[in-house]
């Protein structure tokens, strides 16, 4: 298994990198950045793992090195959210630059799967998917968006909300729709197993999961958002996804994916208006395998109403995305 990760000297980069490094699964990591990535390498070198790393820059065609053999490609490449920022603020600088990676993917690895990272989610997923369809090389069963943070979040704030006291990891709460304020709408009544949430603490819970990145920018004053974090939900997808890959079953993860392009995704395509939409994907050989269900349609009556924000949200951000590519500015 060959990882590649883009952006990987940056504050995602190099804490998601080092847990690829230890990975067992990962037999050659290469990673690509616009600095300093010879150095990240080399220190990452000394661990001994099985991983062998290698670095790349930009010069001497280091993309399409770094890209050459990949069986995934994840990316954090981007700049992050200062105080005061949305993500769509992120637009102008990193549509482009996810364009540049897809455009690179599609030459030299376009069967790798491709996690996407960089914010914001909601249009950076469709504009890789366009860069893809341009390139006659889209696989919607291979493209993910990484929304793993928000489920994270779900995890760790529903313990804190209900007195809970065991592990976080064992209680499954899926979160769907995108990856930006009121487009993520966690589902509490799906939570397996079932969880009990004080009706006056039900608000202020839904809120910090949506706005969790918010608590972080604010947090870090200017330096940044969300990194070692984001880079252990990073690698919980990845390592998902690598474990599908070689034949593990049973692995279903909410991600950010192309709905039409993946099997049981037309019908949660009607209902939301939405062609991309974060759902819990069961996860194979060939990636996204297949949607169960819909889920969308089994929400609650709360749940509903924070769909139907997150519908008129998402639905602006997905054209956007795909309007770069199609009509460029
Ligand atoms: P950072 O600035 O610390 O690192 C970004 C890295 O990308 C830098 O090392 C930079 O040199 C590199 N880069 C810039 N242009 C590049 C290019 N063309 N090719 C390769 N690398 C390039 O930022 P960060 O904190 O690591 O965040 C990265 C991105 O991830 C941001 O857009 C952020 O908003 C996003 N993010 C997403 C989630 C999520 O849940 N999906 C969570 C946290 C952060
Ligand atoms: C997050 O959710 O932490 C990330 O999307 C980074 C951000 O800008 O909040």
């Amino acid at each position: 298994m060959k990882a590649v990760v883009a952006g990987a000297s940056g504050g995602i980069g190099q804490p998601l990198s080092l847990l690829l490094k230890a990975c067992p699964l990962v037999d050659n990591l290469a990673l690509y950045d616009v600095v300093n990535t010879p150095g990240v390498a080399t220190d990452l070198s000394h661990i001994s793992s099985v991983a062998k790393i290698e670095g790349f820059l930009p010069a001497d065609g280091g993309l399409n090195k770094a890209l050459e053999g990949a069986d995934i490609v994840v990316i954090p490449a981007g700049i992050p959210r200062k105080p005061g920022m949305t993500r769509d603020d992120l637009f102008k600088i990193n549509a482009g630059i996810v364009k540049g990676l897809i455009e690179g993917i599609a030459t030299t690895c376009p069967d790798a799967y491709i996690l996407v990272i960089s914010n914001p989610v909601n249009s950076t997923v469709p504009i890789a998917a366009e860069v893809l369809k341009k390139a006659g090389k889209f696989n919607p069963k291979k493209l993910f968006g990484v929304t793993t943070l928000d489920v994270v979040r779900a995890e760790t704030f529903v313990q804190q909300a209900t007195g809970g006291s065991g592990d976080p990891r064992k209680t499954v709460i899926p979160v769907i729709g995108g990856h930006s304020g009121e487009t993520i709408v966690p589902l509490w009544s799906k939570a397996k197993p079932a969880v009990k949430i004080p009706e006056d603490k039900l608000d202020a819970l839904t809120y910090r999961v949506q706005f969790g990145g918010d608590e972080v920018v604010k947090a870090k004053d200017g330096t940044g958002s969300a990194t070692l974090s984001m880079a252990y939900a990073g690698f919980r997808f990845a390592e998902s996804i690598m474990k599908a890959a070689k034949g593990e079953t049973g692995i279903v993860e909410p991600t950010f994916v192309y709905l039409p392009g993946v099997p049981g995704g037309d019908a949660i395509a009607k209902e939301t208006g939405c062609d991309f939409f974060s759902v819990p994907v069961h996860l194979g050989k060939d990636g996204a395998e297949k949607i169960e269900g819909n889920i969308v349609g089994e929400a609650n009556e709360y749940e509903k109403k924070l769909l139907v924000k997150c519908y008129e949200g998402l639905k602006g951000n997905i054209e956007k995305g795909v309007e770069f590519v199609v009509n460029p500015p």
